[in-house]
């Protein structure tokens, strides 16, 4: 439902959808600690930056009210629809999306791969309730909504904006647990800055997104199983089992290093793959890339590099890559252009 639309004609119209999260919780005691995300509505949220009104005309859409944990494919594929609507409304400039934090890079880069549009589309949240000392909400809010509604956002795919900077969704992640500064792209660096609603660009993007991607947003019940298995010191083979066990189409390792793993569950990958289980590795470590071949033979395994996706987005693309492959060779080919 659309509602809280403001008239000027000449501002931009901004579509903000909003889904929960930290940048929509409220605190439950006097403590200012414990809170309950989402427990906001977008109304609310809105009045507590009035300075947004002359930036643009803002009109608003509750998606979901969740914290981003219980965030899940078929509230991503509500979101991509009510995105791409949006987006396709000549009148709209930009989009802003609401989110929790937790999973904003994943959600961020599912809409990256699937929204068609060169229209801004821009994901913020907090690290601090709205009901916080010294929230960080409003301004992310605000910076965000600047973001969407400028010229130069256009065509740089799905971006987030969090603590004055502007990242690509692909780039980003959560690092830390609770501090205004957990948004980091540790490979390919920031898409830029944002002061006070004044925006500084560092360059483009460099894979396929948003227009130019070749995935669409399709039921939760179309997109296959994948799990993400993390590698430790002295893991066995017992979760790759239970995971292959449970129905999973596609594995993704979180490997140790450089996408490593112990010898048994090496090997209960390489049983997974020839059973047609695609086999992705990426890393625990947060930064760098996962080469093939190179302390494993993925050519003889049948196995995926993730490059430089960490293991939580190698699961978005891996569920969009086998709705078109289960090829491992098809599959390294979409890690290398997405
Ligand atoms: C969430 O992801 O919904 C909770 C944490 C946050 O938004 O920062």
């Amino acid at each position: 439902m659309l509602g809280g639309m403001q008239t000027s004609p000449t501002r931009p119209r901004l579509r903000l959808l909003a889904t929960g999260g930290t940048i929509a919780g409220a605190q439950t005691g006097g403590g200012g600690r414990g809170y309950t995300a989402g427990a906001l509505s977008i109304e609310a949220l809105l009045a507590a930056v009035p300075q947004l009104a002359a930036l643009a005309q803002v009109e608003v859409e509750q998606v979901a009210r969740i914290g981003s944990q219980d965030m899940n494919e078929t509230v991503w594929r509500r979101l991509a629809q009510r995105a791409q609507a949006a987006a396709d409304d000549p009148a709209v400039t930009g989009v802003v999306i609401t989110h929790g934090t937790d999973t904003m890079e994943e959600t961020g880069y599912f809409l990256n791969l699937v929204v068609k549009t060169a229209k801004p589309v821009v994901l913020v949240g907090a690290m601090r309730p709205a009901t916080a000392i010294s929230a960080d909400g409003p301004m992310n809010l605000y910076n965000a909504v600047a973001v969407a509604v400028a010229p130069e956002s256009a065509g740089r795919g799905v971006l987030v904006v969090a603590n004055d900077e502007i990242h690509f969704a692909r780039e980003v992640a959560k690092t830390n647990t609770t501090q205004v500064g957990t948004f980091k792209s540790p490979n390919r660096g920031l898409a830029g800055l944002i002061h006070s609603g004044r925006l500084h660009y560092f360059g483009p993007t460099v894979r396929r997104h948003t227009a130019a991607s070749a995935f669409a947003p399709l039921a939760a019940e179309d997109l296959p199983r994948v799990d993400i298995v993390y590698a430790h010191a002295g893991m066995g083979r017992e979760l790759i089992d239970a995971a292959v066990r449970a129905g999973a189409r596609g594995l993704v390792i979180a490997g140790v290093g450089d996408g490593n793993l112990p010898a048994a569950a090496l090997a209960a990958c390489a049983e997974a793959a020839k059973a047609g289980v695609a086999v992705v590795r990426s890393s625990r470590t947060g930064g760098g890339l996962v080469e093939r071949n190179i302390e494993v033979d993925d050519d003889a395994a049948g196995f995926v590099s993730a490059e430089e996706l960490n293991p939580q987005k190698a699961r978005v693309l891996l569920m969009l890559g086998l709705t078109r492959t289960r090829e491992p060779a098809a599959l390294q080919v979409l890690f290398r252009e997405y």
